[in-house]
């Protein structure tokens, strides 16, 4: 029970692989407090969690908004008065080169994929520099370590949530905070937002070629990948500071 009585507090929690999480996190004890503007989702994983005797309380709401992050760290702080481990997972994967991607597109990018990682670090890290220490995970991705084609918004926004990892690692090391960053390669399903502008058909065709592309001859599985995740958020990974670690079957290797 790496987790046990843990206060987690996750955003994009709803699906993939913040679900896989939050189920991995709760089995092992953790007491969860989970975002996301996906609303009935978000509910289906919180009762499913209580109905499994999980502890967990859903906060829906847009990650990159201010009153969202209010309510959210209200929210976990309400039984112990801490918050032990933050992770910053929501995001959206829109598509266009730097000519296509308009100015609002741009900005929606950067906002939920960065923005809300920024405004939930600049809350919870005061707490935690208070308490004596505590663990963030910020989700990036390959797609922040070498150029992809075609999803240059989404490709700086996780270039820039790992420089994000990296600062915040440096400059709370010596207050007892460690955070990493995990860059998972392609899973098992194209994200929530990309589901809805292709069809079922082209998804399939996507995720063929794609795993066609890792040596591995797979996607990753959300299971896997959580896994990953939640070494970086136990004490495992205690010496582990400032670090990406790249989940993707060699894709990158
Ligand atoms: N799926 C992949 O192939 C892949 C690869 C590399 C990295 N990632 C990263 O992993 C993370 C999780 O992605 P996933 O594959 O589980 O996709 P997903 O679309 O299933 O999950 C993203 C979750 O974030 C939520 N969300 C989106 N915008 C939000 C906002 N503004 N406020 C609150 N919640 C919001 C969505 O509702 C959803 O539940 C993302 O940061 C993504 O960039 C995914």
């Amino acid at each position: 029970m790496r987790f046990h009585d843990k206060i987690v507090l996750l955003t994009g929690a709803a699906t993939g692989l913040g679900r896989a999480t939050s189920e991995l996190l709760a089995s092992e004890g953790a007491r969860l407090f989970l975002v996301d503007r996906a609303a009935e989702a978000l509910q289906s994983l919180v009762a499913s969690l209580s109905a499994s005797g999980c502890q967990a309380q859903g906060i829906v709401g847009d990650a990159s908004h201010q009153d969202t992050v209010d309510a959210a760290v209200a929210a976990a702080m309400r039984p112990t008065g801490r918050i032990d481990i933050l992770i910053n997972n929501a995001g959206i994967n829109p598509t266009g080169t730097v000519v296509d991607t308009d100015a609002a597109q741009w900005a929606s990018t950067i906002d939920v994929n960065l923005k809300s990682a920024y405004l939930f670090s600049h809350s919870v890290i005061p707490l935690m520099v208070k308490q004596g220490g505590g663990v963030i995970v910020n989700t990036a991705s390959i797609a922040g370590q070498r150029a992809s084609t075609a999803e240059a918004a989404y490709a700086v926004s996780k270039a820039a949530i790992i420089m994000l990892s990296r600062t915040t690692a440096r400059d709370f090391a010596g207050q007892g905070i460690r955070c990493n960053a995990l860059c998972p390669g392609v899973l098992e399903t194209v994200m929530a937002d990309r589901r809805t502008r292709m069809s079922a058909d082209d998804v399939a065709k996507r995720s063929a070629k794609a795993a066609a592309l890792v040596p591995m001859g797979r996607l990753g599985r959300y299971d896997e990948v959580a896994k990953c995740l939640a070494f970086l958020a136990s004490d495992d990974a205690s010496y582990v500071n400032g670090a990406q670690l790249t989940v993707d079957g060699a894709l990158t290797a």
